[in-house]
Parts: C-alpha cells; structure tokens; sequence
C-alpha cells in the first residue's frame, strides 16, 4: 500500500498519532459527522486551492472590536422582547464562536422569575439541545436551587428560575471565553436582564461576575452582595467547580440561604 500523506506529511502512525492530539488540543472533541469516514477508502481528488488572506495595509484598522460591541448593542437595543432579543443575538456575526458551535443556546426557565441565573458559557451537553446548564453541572445546580424550593421548570413566578449565560455559543474544547468574546457578548447580556427584569441576579462563577463587576476572584468574591445590572446580584462558586471540589458545597449552601432570605426579604 502506498504511504498515505498529509499535506505533504508522510502519514505514518506516529504521524497522524500527532496530527490528533493537535486537533483535540485546538478543541475539536466531537466529529462532526455521525459516522466515521475512511478516508483512506475515497477516490483521489485534487486538493483544493485554499485562497491567501489579503494582506492587511499598514496603518488600516485591525481591531474591529469597537465596531462589533456597537452593532451589539444597536441589535440588543431595537430588541423590545425576549424573543426578538433571541433572534437578534443569533443573527450576530460579529462573534467568531459561533461559527463552530452546534447550537444557540438563548436562555432555559420560566421568563418572569424572580431569581435570573447567569452562567458562563454553554458546554458539550448544552451545545447539543440549545439550553443552558442541561449538563452534569447543571443537574447539580438543578439539585442546589431545588434544596430552597426553585426550579426552572416551577409552575408560578415565585419559584421559578431563569437561566442564561454570558455567552450564547460554546468556546471550542470549553476554554474560558476570552476578553472580546465577553465584550461583544455583554451589551444582549444587560438587555436580556433588563427584559427578563428578575429580582435578584446569581453571578454563577467567575466569568460571569467577572462580566457583571469586572473584579475575579470568586473565592472571595462568593456569598457577598453587590449591585450589578440595576439590582442586587450574588456572586457564587459554579456547580462545576463544585463538583470537583465537593467540600465548597458548604458555603455553597450559605450562599442559597442567602439568597433565599433576600427573597423572602423583599417579598415582605
Ligand atoms: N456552565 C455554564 O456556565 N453554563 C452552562 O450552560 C453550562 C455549564
């Protein structure tokens, strides 16, 4: 049998042993397609001609960030429903996340709710089904808010949770989002909010309390109240990190009954 090649690299076991690895450490975890392909089976084809960038002229603007956050905020801004506010963020191109997702994932819960869960970003699972927290970490937070009585599936109001996250694609091999991606991302975050109008807002980890007050630091930062997105928000450690470390469950659980008392606070 011929030695089967790879861009010109000899393709041999140790090869494409590497080749592998790469992919799986530039975050492509899952194939795309159902079954596998042998592509060493296929009838020969011409490489295809892959077209150079044009190269950038000196002095010309590279950073198109601004530009990006301003359309952002002008397709969050003309957004007057949850819906519209959905279909808007989708449309959004100015995200390069988006590209290799499978699905928007928008938000999961009882719109109304008195307490809005902000998350991260979606994961493999949430990525799948287009709902955030539908994971293992979800099923804890599930679990966690449950023990004060809410639920996103609750049939009234004063139960209920919404959830959403900072970002509405999933970050490739779940690497944290970066920088721009929070930037572009955050003004449909405040319209979200503003739509969403809960009570009370959870800063679920470090992104997203990242995102909301711009301090890290979530191990400090856990169980203390601030103001962020014209409310009272409650920074807490996230449910997967939680999972890997079961004995933060404790303050985890003084941070629900903080919650819960803040409730039952301003419903008096
Ligand atoms: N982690 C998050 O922060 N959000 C999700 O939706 C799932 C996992």
């Amino acid at each position: 049998m011929d030695q089967a090649t790879y861009q010109g690299i000899a393709l041999d076991a140790h090869t494409a042993l590497a080749l592998l690895e790469w992919q799986l450490e530039m975050g492509a975890d899952t194939p795309l397609l159902d079954d596998p392909v042998d592509r060493f089976d296929l009838p020969a084809q011409a490489a295809p001609s892959i077209p150079m960038a044009p190269p950038v002229a000196a002095g010309a603007d590279q950073d198109d960030l601004p530009a990006r956050i301003a359309e952002a905020e002008a397709l969050a801004s003309a957004a007057d429903t949850l819906d519209a506010l959905a279909a808007a963020q989708e449309s959004f191109d100015g995200i390069e996340l988006k590209k290799g997702a499978r699905r928007f994932c928008f938000a999961d819960g009882r719109a109304g709710a008195r307490v809005l869960i902000l998350g991260e970003a979606p994961g493999d699972e949430e990525d799948r089904q287009g709902r955030p927290f539908v994971g293992r970490a979800g099923q804890l937070l599930d679990r966690m808010f449950g023990a004060i009585g809410l639920a996103r599936d609750a049939a009234d109001v004063e139960h209920a949770l919404y959830i959403t996250n900072v970002l509405g694609w999933r970050p490739p091999g779940n690497r944290d989002p970066s920088p721009d991606e929070i930037a572009v991302s955050l003004p449909f975050v405040r319209r979200h909010i503003q739509l969403a109008q809960p009570d009370l807002v959870v800063l679920m980890g470090n992104v997203a309390t990242q995102a909301a007050i711009g301090r890290r630091g979530i191990l400090r930062l856990r169980g203390q109240w601030v103001q962020a997105f014209d409310r009272p928000a409650l920074p807490m450690t996230h449910p997967a990190y939680l999972l890997r470390n079961p004995a933060a469950k404790r303050e985890a659980w003084a941070d629900l009954l903080s919650l819960s008392a803040r409730l039952e606070a301003l419903s008096v």
